[in-house]
């Protein structure tokens, strides 16, 4: 073949620049192979379009994967407001969707799928075939395809009675499945409580980002904020603080204001159905022993010293641990996660674990000295441990794994001295979910068996944007180093974070979780080696229609 000249290969190259994105690159997280015919019609969804599913879809082997199909049709037809009649994949001639189970795709996990767009056999007719490893994959396949049609498709408000939506201007096929079968995003709804409208809002986001985990922080000092019933006061006074501080740490300025709220059993059942409608799993998080103000001073019998505050704090960042000595405090928590694990169908529960202030909340105390005495144990951090574990086998016995901060493994994260507790008792199905501090413990305990999720705070934490800019959030390799491939399968995968102390409100959440937690869902899903933050860029234009579609503020100023 004869070398283009330069003339002609720079004519080509200006032509390209022209073209517009194609809507397959507008996707995000990008996906893992993406081609565009070089020539043919546009692929188009139009009033004579059909869906059609296999058994496998209908009926599956599982039923919490029922919702998956019913919420592709529901999902589409809001969107385009065309009807979209359902028929047998085999009855499918013209104009169709079809969604076929393909378990060759299962080499890529449960949430593999692939399309293949094009014309139907009368050559004029759409035909876009899916094929799913499970119906898992049905929630990734459709928001990519989402993704591709005009944003019109996320207005309700728009006019849903044309009759055609492009999906592309050409044939194309993709390929697609997650580096991480865990992608989490944590609200925390103890510092402010932003109710349901919120919380589902984030739901229908993070199921467009492909971000399958809620894990939802629901207690801490300021705040508790599920019922439990049997221990009301938990949400009359510990969902309860009569005036806030605000801005920052110690400003010394307060809202002048109470701030309330909590959610009722049957409220948190309606929103963990409306998660797994949208392929979420919501994973709830119960502070203890550290982080747990608002729990003692709804039971004070439950804290250890009368040093400790008698009311839910105003103020964010207090020291207040349970009193690890005392049998009551283990009854109670028994109780409170009976209620919690009859609520929420998880396999996980987490337990926090994080910032316990040995020397303000157990130093020195008589009963912790007696403690450690007939237990022989040299420091606090094995104190805690006795906590940690106990919980840990605790909900082992009721059927559920615990997941902890990386605390939970006895290392000296916070100074507070020892580091040396042997965490040999700890469930062994326990999840930790390292945020902080040396990386060295938790990769011995993904070496001992135990599945690890990375919530590094220097990248995933979505605090001031001085502190994690877009781009380095975009930078995070939540991969451990040195893992073997059998230990690297432990690694579930990587967590984002919303903390709240200065959050007050959902337009203030909103801003800080946009744009960055769009990074955090491509690192949680794309190829590392497809990362490009240039392109990511590109792509995040494309997104941002949505974002003003759906009225959320983000941080504009770090899109550059
Ligand atoms: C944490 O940020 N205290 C887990």
């Amino acid at each position: 073949m004869p070398f283009p000249s330069l003339p002609a290969l720079l004519a080509a190259c200006a032509a390209l620049a022209a073209l517009p994105a194609a809507a397959q690159d507008q996707i995000i997280p990008k996906p893992v192979e993406i081609s565009v015919a070089a020539d043919g019609g546009p692929v188009v969804l139009d009033m004579t379009t059909r869906l059609g599913f296999d058994s496998a879809f209908l009926t599956p082997a599982d039923k919490a994967d029922k919702a998956a199909a019913r919420y592709v049709v529901r999902y589409l037809r809001a969107g385009t407001g065309l009807p979209l009649n359902t028929a047998k994949p085999g009855a499918l001639s013209g104009s169709s969707i079809v969604f076929r189970h393909d378990s060759s795709l299962a080499v890529h996990g449960s949430e593999a799928y692939a399309v293949k767009a094009g014309t139907a056999q009368d050559g004029k007719a759409s035909r876009i075939e899916i094929r799913a490893a499970s119906p898992k994959a049905l929630y990734p396949a459709v928001h990519s395809l989402a993704q591709m049609l005009p944003p019109a498709f996320f207005d309700p408000k728009a006019d849903k009675t044309k009759t055609a939506w492009k999906l592309a201007d050409r044939p194309f096929s993709l390929l697609d499945y997650p580096r991480f079968g865990w992608r989490s995003l944590m609200i925390d709804e103890a510092r402010y409580f932003f109710g349901m409208e919120t919380i589902k809002a984030i739901l229908d986001q993070m199921a467009l980002l492909k971000l399958n985990v809620l894990h939802w922080h629901l207690t801490d000092d300021v705040g508790w904020r599920i019922e439990i019933k049997k221990y009301p006061r938990l949400t009359t006074i510990g969902g309860k603080r009569r005036n806030t501080e605000i801005e920052t740490w110690k400003s010394g300025k307060y809202s002048g204001k109470p701030h309330e709220g909590f959610y009722t059993q049957k409220q948190l059942r309606e929103i963990v159905a409306y998660a797994a409608e949208r392929g979420i799993m919501i994973v709830p998080e119960i502070d203890v022993p550290g982080h747990s103000a608002a729990l003692c001073a709804s039971y004070p019998e439950l804290r250890l010293t009368l040093k400790q505050p008698k009311e839910v704090p105003i103020c964010f960042g207090q020291n207040t641990a349970l009193d690890p000595t005392n049998e009551k405090v283990y009854a109670v928590l028994s109780d409170i996660l009976d209620e919690v694990i009859a609520v929420f169908p998880s396999p996980y529960i987490h337990m926090g674990g994080d910032e316990v202030r040995h020397k303000e909340c157990w130093q020195g105390e008589p009963a912790i000295d007696a403690f450690m005495k007939k237990h022989g144990y040299k420091n606090l951090n094995e104190v805690q441990i006795h906590f940690t574990n106990r919980l840990s086998r605790m909900l082992a016995s009721k059927g559920r794994r615990m997941m902890g901060w990386n605390e939970i493994l006895g290392h000296d994260v916070h100074g507070d001295g020892g580091g040396k507790a042997d965490s040999g008792s700890l469930a062994s199905n326990t999840v930790v979910n390292y945020w902080y501090g040396h990386a060295a413990p938790t990769v011995q305990a993904l070496r001992r068996g135990h599945p690890v999720v990375n919530s590094s705070s220097a990248f995933t934490y979505m605090t001031n944007y001085g502190k994690v800019s877009l781009r380095k959030a975009y930078s995070f390799n939540p991969d451990f180093p040195d893992l073997t491939e059998k230990e690297r399968a432990r690694q579930l995968g990587m967590g984002c974070h919303a903390w709240t102390e200065w959050v007050p409100d959902p337009a203030q959440l909103y801003y800080q979780l946009y744009p960055r937690v769009v990074a955090h869902a491509e690192t949680a899903w794309s190829p590392k080696e497809a990362k490009d933050y240039g392109d990511f860029l590109r792509r995040l234009s494309c997104f941002r229609k949505i974002l003003d579609i759906w009225n959320i503020p983000y941080a504009a100023e770090e899109i550059k």
